[in-house]
């Protein structure tokens, strides 16, 4: 079984890309093999300087690979690192329909917040279904917000398979968590970098106390009365962090009263940093070692462009390109 995900370096991780993306990616590392990449590519349809691409893509580097991304399990790479991607992107693209494109929710979400329509935002689903067939991945860990492009990707690969020869790409699943699918943000919308609600994964200690202090919503009830847990996003992402005994006491004690929101907050802190103690102890070596860093990146593009080559040699001689 192979899994693939991408993932765009376009700022600081948050705990939402964290349970979406990256601790799928991570779990599924043990039942199979994965390919994990930094969509650098993606990331250049939004992204306003070289400096901030090529900070961005080292960043997620090494953020991912302390998050618990094991080059030894999995092949970890660039997704620029195998240029060929973007060949394969065109063949696809002369099978997709526009009206395809058009619906997406994604490209339609960033022309409402502004972003400038180029001809790459618009084509991007077409150059992440080449993502995932060039490397003949059968599953996808995305949160759902992606799960439309993995319908793009599946319809592309069907059309090619109709035109050219029923066993040139496999058909992916999207692997959606149910329980993490939409993590809520600080003000209870889904968390998302474009509306400003993140909780970092990495960060110093101070201030995302003070985030998740000044920055989650809760009501007025005073601290002597029990309080709601319905809809409490305090509750939602706790869970997340949070053994099940722990959760448990939390939701009791919401329904005793009298204990205060700052208290609440409190526990919400010390879960999270807990939970993430190991990773920002990775951390901190990975940033200490840049040329291991590196040199995972560059042994991974290696096996991935070994990969490529094999999907592009089949499917050049499947469209007629490949008689040379
Ligand atoms: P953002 O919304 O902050 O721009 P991206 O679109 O870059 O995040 O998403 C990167 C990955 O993280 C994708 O697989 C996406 O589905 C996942 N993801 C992002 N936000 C959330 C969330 N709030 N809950 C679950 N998964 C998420
Ligand atoms: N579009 C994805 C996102 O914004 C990133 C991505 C690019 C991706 N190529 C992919 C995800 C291939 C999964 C598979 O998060």
């Amino acid at each position: 079984m192979r899994f693939l995900t991408g993932l765009q370096p376009s700022g600081k991780l948050h705990i939402g890309n964290y349970f979406g993306a990256i601790e799928p990616a991570v779990r599924l590392q043990e039942q199979g093999e994965g390919f994990y990449f930094i969509a650098n590519y993606h990331a250049m349809t939004t992204m306003e300087s070289a400096q901030a691409l090529l900070e961005n893509t080292r960043g997620l580097a090494v953020d991912f690979l302390a998050c618990g991304l094991d080059p030894q399990k999995s092949v970890f790479f660039a997704q620029s690192a195998v240029p060929e991607v973007n060949e394969l992107a065109w063949i696809l693209s002369t099978v997709c329909p526009m009206g395809l494109l058009e619906r997406c929710h994604s490209y339609k979400e960033k022309m409402a917040r502004g972003i400038a329509a180029s001809h790459a935002l618009f084509a991007y689903p077409a150059l992440m279904a080449a993502d995932i067939l060039l490397y003949n991945a059968d599953a996808v860990p995305v949160g759902k917000d992606q799960k439309q492009h993995l319908e793009v990707t599946r319809d592309l690969a069907g059309k090619i398979n109709d035109l050219f020869g029923d066993d040139i790409f496999k058909l992916p699943e999207p692997i959606i968590s149910e329980v993490t699918a939409v993590v809520p943000g600080l003000d209870g919308q889904k968390m998302s970098k474009s509306y400003g609600n993140t909780l970092p994964i990495f960060g110093e200690e101070k201030p995302i106390r003070k985030l998740i202090n000044k920055k989650i919503i809760t009501d007025a009830t005073p601290l002597e009365a029990p309080k709601p847990t319905e809809g409490s996003i305090l509750l939602q992402l706790y869970k997340l962090f949070a053994t099940p005994e722990q959760y448990q006491e939390m939701i009791d004690a919401h329904h005793r009263g009298g204990v205060g929101y700052g208290q609440f907050k409190k526990d919400l802190f010390e879960a999270y940093w807990e939970y993430f103690r190991a990773p920002r102890e990775r951390r901190e070596w990975l940033l200490a070692n840049p040329g291991y860093v590196d040199e995972t990146l560059n042994n991974g593009a290696a096996r991935a462009r070994e990969e490529a080559a094999t999907t592009l040699t089949r499917v050049r001689k499947a469209v007629g390109l490949g008689w040379l």
